[in-house]
């Protein structure tokens, strides 16, 4: 097709009366139906009923289209948009590009693991180059949900259980995405995600209702969603659930009061998929008319697929139940990303691009980066780890170890056909001269399949019987019992974490934790290998298997990053951006608890449930190398500081063993009285460095106004308290050095 850009009218406004002029004079010329069509996002999939997307394009009646990626019909679509639609407004294109178009990178949860912030820019850079050349304008993502429950299968998705850490993760996200001028061509527009509250659905259960007080809100769940508008997120996504009673999307609240009034957000929000219309069937919208309306009203500017605003917005209006006025302003940010993004000047996508731009060797790199920064070492008993690559005879084991769909993980691009390279595969090409023997066991299944399984390649083979696994069962122990050395590949499958995916139990699904006692009963060394997207009750690995590599969702090279680090090519550094709880029962557990008036660290009041320890498997921050770090020299700028002012905070980190490597040093808090009670342990600062071994650094953290403040639910606002405050430095949640301070007022 023609691809040379045709302008529409939005091109004949001047460019020199500025973005907001462009923005005044488009309105100033569009029919109240134009408008209408500008808040509706439809499907490009055929699995929508309703009328054909071409149809409501020419009329004007769709402002973003998605669920496609076929760059040929993004044009044709474009076309019409631009050529046959009255005013020739372009269309935004937005699919969910969550760790990587086609080149895969780390889930978001492994990529907060790294604790490096740039990873996750650099991640997120190519992943917008490859989708932008693919003809996709905006994404969904970052996913900045806090998560503290680990049975809620999206937990993948964010960057765990802490706000700090979050927030830090949700701006880089946003500033990899979009870069520092939206007209960039190989940027995208971000979009946080699910403003908010979803991560503490009761129970752990998707979709199921929220209550937060709004302490919690605000101390906890909001700063990254914050972080994302400071660093300049063009759109929000409203969340499914009710939040204290009344659905996200529907949130005044949280829409205008908290979003655009408090933070300044200026772009725009679009709902979750048919969150509009599910208004009804959540028992709050009387209909769809109904639902329109109050969420419009509430500060949902466009509505995602569900067709309630383009079926009642017209009639709303027309009758007065609506204002025009009400109506542009919701317009307005919309058009006015299509502006800023030049889609008025460059419509379309140069269909020879994608294939280019996806083979760059530098994607490949960056994705192996990443996944080798990722990666959690949980466990190394003698030293077991690294391997030698002198090992000749070595048994790879696990129904993970060769699925290319567990490699990359949850959330592909639609038509993402998954070509990840393995952990065998990496093993192999680690050790080209050895015997790798290999044998997957008996497979692993949901009980009760994902309405995503069709995606799966993995998930459409016929289910395995009984006899078969036995079978595979028996395979796998001989398989390791013919080798020197065995690396089991166990953990989730692809469909087992993100959305529709949460789950009672953390244990190893299906039988793979009685293949990993049948295979360490043979004597062998053998190193665990985790591919999953949660916190998994790993209790038993984690007292007898002495080697266990958290590898998550790894991505494309996640099979390379995983052996240059078992064959220490590579010394692991990562760190768990969630702890690990004993069991799926013990969820919600997380590190940033208040303190009761019976503190778990007093012998007698010790237990919190008498049948098992409720201390995490694996706390937040933990990670071990294969060398080792001594923190020490805390030193604090003051012992006493007025209100207002910021204590700066250095301790020394020293590489203590053989080799170099990475530590992140945590700091964390707690403010030991005041107008609430406080967490017993907030982080407040990190950093990763590298260090040769012998090689000392220095940290420097500041601990001022906006570490020290919180919202009070007693003051009902920020606060910063005169009061006592502890610090700790160290490499996990429960460093140990540690000093303190006063604040006066
Ligand atoms: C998910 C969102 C996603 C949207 C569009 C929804 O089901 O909750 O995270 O962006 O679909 O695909």
């Amino acid at each position: 097709m023609n691809t040379m850009d045709k302008t529409g009218i939005g091109a004949a406004v001047p460019p020199e009366t500025g973005v907001a002029g462009r923005v005044a004079a488009l309105l100033a010329r569009m029919s109240l139906a134009e408008k209408v069509g500008q808040l509706a996002q439809i499907s490009g999939a055929d699995f929508m009923p309703g009328p054909k997307a071409e149809e409501l394009i020419r009329k004007g009646g769709a402002g973003s289209v998605l669920w496609l990626n076929d760059t040929r019909r993004f044009n044709e679509l474009q076309k019409i948009a631009v050529e046959e639609s009255p005013l020739g407004i372009p269309l935004l294109f937005a699919l969910d590009v969550i760790h990587g178009y086609r080149t895969i990178f780390p889930a978001p949860l492994a990529m907060a693991a790294s604790w490096d912030p740039a990873v996750a820019e650099e991640a997120q850079a190519v992943a917008a180059k490859e989708a932008r050349a693919a003809g996709i304008h905006w994404t969904f993502g970052p996913m900045v949900d806090i998560a503290r429950d680990a049975r809620w299968g999206r937990v993948v998705e964010g960057a765990g259980e802490d706000p700090y850490l979050g927030a830090a993760m949700a701006a880089a996200q946003v500033r990899g995405f979009q870069g520092t001028d939206l007209a960039d061509p190989e940027r995208v527009a971000a979009c946080a995600k699910h403003f908010a509250g979803y991560g503490a659905a009761d129970g752990g259960r998707d979709y199921d209702p929220v209550y937060l007080p709004e302490a919690h809100l605000r101390n906890v769940y909001f700063p990254p969603f914050q972080a994302a508008v400071e660093a300049g997120v063009s759109t929000f996504m409203s969340a499914y659930m009710d939040l204290n009673n009344v659905p996200a999307t529907g949130n005044r609240w949280l829409l205008r009061d908290v979003l655009r009034e408090e933070w300044g957000f200026e772009g725009f929000v679009v709902s979750d998929a048919l969150a509009v219309g599910n208004l009804v069937i959540q028992g709050y919208a009387r209909d769809k008319r109904d639902a329109a309306r109050r969420a419009l009203e509430a500060g949902l500017n466009m509505d995602m697929a569900s067709g309630a605003y383009l079926e009642n917005l017209v009639d709303l209006v027309q009758d007065g139940t609506l204002s025009m006025d009400q109506l542009d302003e919701m317009v307005r940010p919309i058009l006015t990303l299509k502006v800023r993004m030049g889609l008025f000047e460059h419509p379309y996508t140069d269909e020879t691009r994608l294939e280019k731009v996806v083979a760059l060797p530098e994607h490949r790199e960056a994705a192996r980066r990443a996944a080798q920064r990722s990666m959690v070492l949980l466990r190394n008993e003698g030293g077991i780890l690294p391997l030698s690559k002198d090992l000749e005879n070595v048994a790879v084991i696990g129904p993970l170890a060769d699925s290319m769909e567990a490699t990359e993980g949850s959330w592909m691009v639609f038509g993402h056909e998954p070509a990840a390279v393995t952990v065998l595969q990496g093993i192999r090409a680690k050790l080209p001269g050895a015997k790798i023997a290999y044998a997957p066991g008996p497979e692993i299944r949901r009980d009760i399949p994902s309405p995503f399984d069709e995606m799966h390649a993995g998930t459409k083979k016929p289910v395995q019987t009984p006899e078969a696994a036995e079978e595979a069962f028996r395979t796998a122990v001989e398989t390791a019992r013919g080798a020197d050395l065995v690396i089991m590949v166990l953990g989730e499958n692809a469909n087992m974490a993100g959305e529709f995916a949460s789950r009672g139990s953390l244990d190893l699904p299906g039988q793979q934790e009685a293949l990993l006692k049948a295979v360490s009963a043979l004597g062998k060394p053998v190193a665990l290998v985790l591919l999953n997207g949660r916190p998994l009750s790993i209790n038993w690995a984690a007292a007898h298997v002495p080697a266990i590599l958290e590898a998550w969702e790894p991505g494309t090279e996640g099979g390379h990053a995983v052996a240059d680090i078992l064959f220490g090519d590579v010394n692991p550094g990562g760190k768990l951006p969630v702890c690990f709880p004993r069991s799926g029962s013990h969820a919600p557990l997380y590190y940033a608890r208040t303190l009761t008036h019976a503190p778990e660290t007093s012998p007698m009041y010790r237990s919190r449930y008498w049948d098992s320890p409720t201390t995490p498997l694996y706390p937040f921050g933990f990670g071990l190398s294969y060398t080792t770090f001594a923190i020490a020299d805390l030193n604090l700028s003051a012992q006493q500081v007025q209100v207002g002012d910021t204590v700066t905070v250095t301790a020394s980190v020293t590489n203590t063993g053989q080799v170099a490597g990475d530590e992140v040093v945590q700091l964390y808090i707690h403010q030991r009285w005041g107008s609430d009670s406080r967490p017993m342990r907030e982080l407040k600062g990190f950093e990763r460095v590298t260090l040769q071994p012998g090689e000392t650094k220095t940290v420097v953290f500041h601990l001022g106004p906006d570490e020290l403040k919180y919202w009070s639910t007693q003051a009902n606002g920020w606060i910063q308290e005169a009061a006592a405050f502890d610090v700790w430095v160290g490499a996990d949640a429960l460093a140990t050095l540690h000093a303190e301070f006063e604040v006066v007022g």
